[in-house]
């Protein structure tokens, strides 16, 4: 297999044209919310294989490698049907550099449930229905609050086209960023840049309420023809990845002694809570730089779950 060869182009770098719609038809098949059920032993298996490594190297710097290799563990099974090794996988590796040029990674019930058919047969490691609704609410969020690619990919315009008064030029490059930034419309989300969850929660209910704050799939996954095929899969797997994160481990910020020298001269260590910093690098696709955190189990029973045989998650 070629990764690299322009016949095997990612759909979105190809321009609407027969060949187009032929793989768009296909990934529309293949990535429909029913279809979607097939993959989910393999979205759960590269879950497991996630939180098993978190749960054997918890050093933060090494979070972002995990979570891109989730991603890519889940995407090239389900696309290629390989078999991902824990370390260095060539395809794995080779499928990050080809990403690189164009985006470093690609990483929403009756509500839930009825659009998502993966959700209705949640692993039984993750409690009960109301966590998974304080879940969903977080995948929302997480959705909503940072843009993966903030610039989003330009679109040609085919032909000659007029917007009130405006000229557009057939071949002219046009960008999506007004779209994105209806996800920090802080008439819809208040307070838009702060991480809020519980914007969808509807406090009476208890449940993810749209009446409160819009679903960002109005936006986040582009529009029209060139709407993300890869959406449901992508919402299953990023749920299913933080559910079992918040329910097998707690995460805390980083204490850390430092010397503190007074007026006269006389030193003491003090302990200060490390601020996560919200620093990212820039792209066309946008990575958090490392960040200092601790992550440790809930407890010896959920660290003793996480390695248990992955046979159980089929029962
Ligand atoms: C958090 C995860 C993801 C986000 C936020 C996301 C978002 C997007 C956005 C904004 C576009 C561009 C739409 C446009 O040009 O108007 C796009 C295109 C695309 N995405 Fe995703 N995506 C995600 C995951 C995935 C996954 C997991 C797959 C495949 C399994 C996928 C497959 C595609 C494809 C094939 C296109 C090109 C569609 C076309 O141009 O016809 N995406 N995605």
């Amino acid at each position: 297999m070629d990764f690299m060869n322009v016949d095997t182009l990612h759909p979105m770098l190809v321009q609407v044209s027969a060949g187009w719609r032929k793989t768009r038809r296909v990934a529309h098949h293949s990535l429909h919310p029913v279809s979607i059920k097939e993959y989910r032993p393999q979205i759960i298996k590269s879950t497991r294989a996630f939180l098993k490594r978190l749960l054997n190297d918890p050093d933060p710097f090494n979070i972002i490698p995990h979570i891109r290799h989730l991603a890519g563990e889940t995407i090239l099974s389900i696309d290629y049907g390989l078999q991902i090794q824990e370390e260095n996988d060539p395809y794995l590796e080779m499928s990050l550099v080809g990403l690189q040029t164009f985006a470093d990674a690609a990483v929403p019930g009756a509500f839930l449930v009825d659009s998502f058919p993966l959700l209705k047969d949640v692993p039984a490691w993750l409690p009960g229905a109301s966590f998974k609704r304080k879940a969903s609410a977080i995948v929302y969020e997480t959705l909503r609050w940072r843009d993966v690619a903030p610039t989003g990919v330009p679109h040609l315009l085919s032909t000659e086209d007029e917007y009130e008064g405006y000229r557009l030029r057939a071949g002219a490059s046009s960008f999506q960023t007004l779209g994105r930034a209806m996800l920090h419309d802080e008439t819809m989300y208040p307070d838009p840049f702060t991480f809020n969850p519980d914007r969808f929660i509807n406090p009476d209910t208890g449940q993810v309420d749209f009446m409160r704050a819009r679903d960002p799939s109005h936006a986040c996954w582009g529009y029209g023809r060139r709407i993300c095929p890869g959406r449901h899969m992508a919402f299953s797997s990023i749920w299913l990845a933080i559910a079992s994160l918040i329910s097998m481990f707690n995460s805390e910020k980083v204490k850390e002694k430092v010397r503190v020298v007074g007026e006269d001269v006389i030193g003491w260590e003090e302990e200060r809570t490390v601020e996560l910093t919200h620093e990212y690098v820039s792209g066309l696709a946008v990575m958090p730089k490392p960040f200092k955190c601790v992550i440790k189990p809930r407890s010896k029973e959920k660290a003793g779950l996480i390695c248990e045989p992955l046979i159980q998650d089929h029962d």
